[in-house]
C-alpha cells in the first residue's frame, strides 16, 4: 500500500471549482470515521493474528498510517472496502519523518509500538496547522507507565522493558493522549486508571475495538478509564463508527445551500451538539433511526458558538458553522478554546464578502444576505470544508484550493456532493 509521491503531488496540486446556489437533495451515506479509523489501525500493532477493518474509508490520511506501520513490519491489504491487518514481525522501531509530518495522529503509532516492542521512536508530528499541538500529556502517560523518554532534535523516543499500569490524570482531556495511553496499558502490568480521560466517541470505538482483541478496558466514554494490562492481544474483525463530521458537514451544506438532504449512515447521539446548535440556527432537522434528515434554505438565526471537548460542542465543526454564520440574520459570536489558531479560515471567507472580526480566541460574525464565489485556498483540513459550504451558498463560482487538505478527511466529498446535485468539479493541474 506503499504511497507514491506522484500522487501527493497530483493532489497537492488540485482545486475544486464550485458554481454556488444550487439546492441540494437526495441522501448521502457517511464513512466510517476517519478520527476512529487512524487509532484503530495503530492498535493493529497490537495482535498477534490479522485484524480485520470491515469498511475503511479511502482517505490521504488512512493512506499514509497504512504506510507508517508498513515501514514497521505490518502488511495492510485492501480487501473490498475494509483493510486487512497483520503483522508478521516487527521489522523497526522508527516512524520516519516522511509520514509524521504529514499526519500528526502518526504520534499514534507510539503507544502500540512501546507496548509491543518495548521501544519507539517517532519523529516529532506534523499534521493540521492548528496550533501549537504539543504532545506532553501522552509522553506524561507513558512516563507514569514506567517508560524512559529521550527527546532530541526532531524525535521523541520511549523505552521500557516492561510497561507497569498506573494512575494517570490527563490536565486535558486529549483525545490523542487519552488514546495512546490505553494502548499503551492494554498490554501493560496491571492496573492503569486515566483520569480526566477524552470522552470522545472515537475513544469509545477505540476500546471497544480492544476489547474485542482481548483488552480489558472499562469507562471508556467517561472521565475516568480502567485498563488491566493483559498478556497478548489477538487479531478481531470490527465496523467502526460513522464519521460524525463528516455527518455534521453535510447537515451544514444543505442547511446552506437549501433543498432536502437525508443524511444516512448517523449516530445520532454523536451530533447531539450539532443537532442542538442546527436547531437553534433556525434550521429544520429531523432525527429517524440511523440518520437525519434536514431541511435547508430558510433563515439562518445568528448563533453563538463554544467549541469544548465531547460532548460539547466539536472543534472540528467550528469553521463549517462560521460559513454558515456568515449568511445568519444578525450577529453571532464564535468562540474557539480547544486549539489555539483555528482561525485561518477567516481570512479566506472574507475573500468572499463575509464580515468577521477576530479577537484572540473570539470571532465577532456579522450575518449578511450573500456570499459571492472567489479564488480561495485551504489552509486545513476543516477550514477547507468551510470554504466548500460557502461556495455551495455563494453566487458565482468559487475555486478552492490546496485541496489536499480536505482529502485528508472527507472520502469522496466531490462524487457525494454531486449526487445531491451540487455544481462542483475537482481540477487536477
Ligand atoms: C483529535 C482529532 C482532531 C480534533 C481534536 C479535538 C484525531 C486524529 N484528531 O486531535 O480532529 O480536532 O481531537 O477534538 O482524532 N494537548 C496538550 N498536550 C497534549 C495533547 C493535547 O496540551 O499532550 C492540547 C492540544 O494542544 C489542544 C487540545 O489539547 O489544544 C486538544 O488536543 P487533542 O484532544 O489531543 O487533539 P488530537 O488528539 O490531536
Amino acid at each position: 500500500m506503499a504511497i507514491s509521491s506522484k500522487y501527493y503531488l497530483r493532489r497537492i496540486m488540485s482545486r475544486f471549482i464550485i458554481k454556488g446556489k444550487r439546492e441540494l437533495y437526495g441522501t448521502v451515506k457517511i464513512s466510517p470515521a476517519k478520527n476512529a479509523v487512524l487509532p484503530i489501525i495503530t492498535a493493529s500493532l497490537l495482535a498477534k493474528t490479522p485484524c480485520l477493518l470491515e469498511e475503511v474509508p479511502d482517505l490521504a490520511d488512512v493512506r499514509t498510517i497504512s504506510s507508517a506501520i508498513e515501514i514497521l513490519g505490518a502488511r495492510v491489504e485492501r480487501e473490498g472496502g475494509g483493510l486487512k491487518i497483520s503483522v508478521p514481525q516487527m521489522v523497526s522501531n522508527e516512524a520516519p519523518y516522511e509520514f509524521v509530518r504529514k499526519m500528526r495522529a502518526s504520534f499514534l503509532i507510539m503507544g502500540p509500538l512501546l507496548a509491543r516492542t518495548g521501544r519507539a521512536r517517532i519523529s516529532t508530528p506534523g499534521g493540521c496547522a492548528i496550533g501549537s499541538r504539543p504532545i506532553d500529556l501522552h509522553l506524561k502517560g507513558f512516563c507514569l507507565l514506567g517508560a524512559q523518554i529521550k527527546q532530541g532534535q526532531g524525535f521523541i523516543e520511549a523505552c521500557a522493558d516492561k510497561l507497569v499500569g498506573s494512575r494517570i490524570y490527563l490536565d486535558y482531556p486529549s483525545v490523542g493522549a487519552t488514546e495512546n495511553i490505553i494502548m499503551a496499558a492494554s498490554l501493560a502490568k496491571g492496573m492503569s486508571i486515566i483520569e480526566n480521560a477524552a470522552e470522545e466517541p472515537e475513544v469509545v470505538d477505540l476500546a471497544n475495538f480492544l476489547n474485542a482483541m482481548g483488552a480489558r478496558i472499562k469507562g471508556a466514554g467517561t472521565k475516568v478509564i480502567r485498563v488491566e494490562g493483559v498478556q497478548e492481544l489477538y487479531g478481531a474483525s470490527y465496523s467502526v463508527i460513522p464519521d460524525r463530521i463528516e455527518a455534521g458537514t453535510f447537515l451544514v451544506a444543505a442547511a446552506m445551500a437549501g433543498g432536502n438532504v437525508l443524511v444516512d449512515n448517523v449516530i445520532c447521539e454523536h451530533i447531539n451538539p450539532i443537532l442542538a446548535k442546527l436547531r437553534e440556527s433556525g434550521v429544520r432537522v429531523e432525527e429517524g433511526e440511523g440518520y437525519v434528515r434536514v431541511y435547508g434554505g430558510g433563515e439562518i438565526k445568528p448563533t453563538d458558538i463554544k467549541t469544548m471537548p465531547y460532548p460539547g460542542f466539536p472543534t472540528d465543526m467550528q469553521p463549517q458553522f462560521m460559513a454558515m454564520m456568515t449568511l445568519a440574520a444578525g450577529t453571532s459570536v464564535i468562540t474557539e478554546t480547544v486549539f489555539e489558531n483555528r482561525f485561518m479560515h477567516v481570512n479566506e471567507l472574507k475573500r468572499m464578502g463575509a464580515r468577521i472580526k477576530v479577537s484572540g480566541r473570539t470571532t465577532i460574525i456579522q450575518g449578511s444576505e450573500r456570499l459571492s464565489g472567489a479564488k480561495v485556498k485551504a489552509t486545513d483540513l476543516r477550514a477547507g470544508a468551510a470554504l466548500v459550504l460557502a461556495g455551495l451558498a455563494a453566487e458565482g463560482i468559487t475555486e478552492v484550493g490546496n485541496v489536499s487538505h480536505i482529502d485528508r478527511g472527507y472520502e469522496n466529498l466531490v462524487e457525494k456532493l454531486r449526487g445531491l446535485g451540487a455544481e462542483i468539479t475537482r481540477k487536477d493541474d
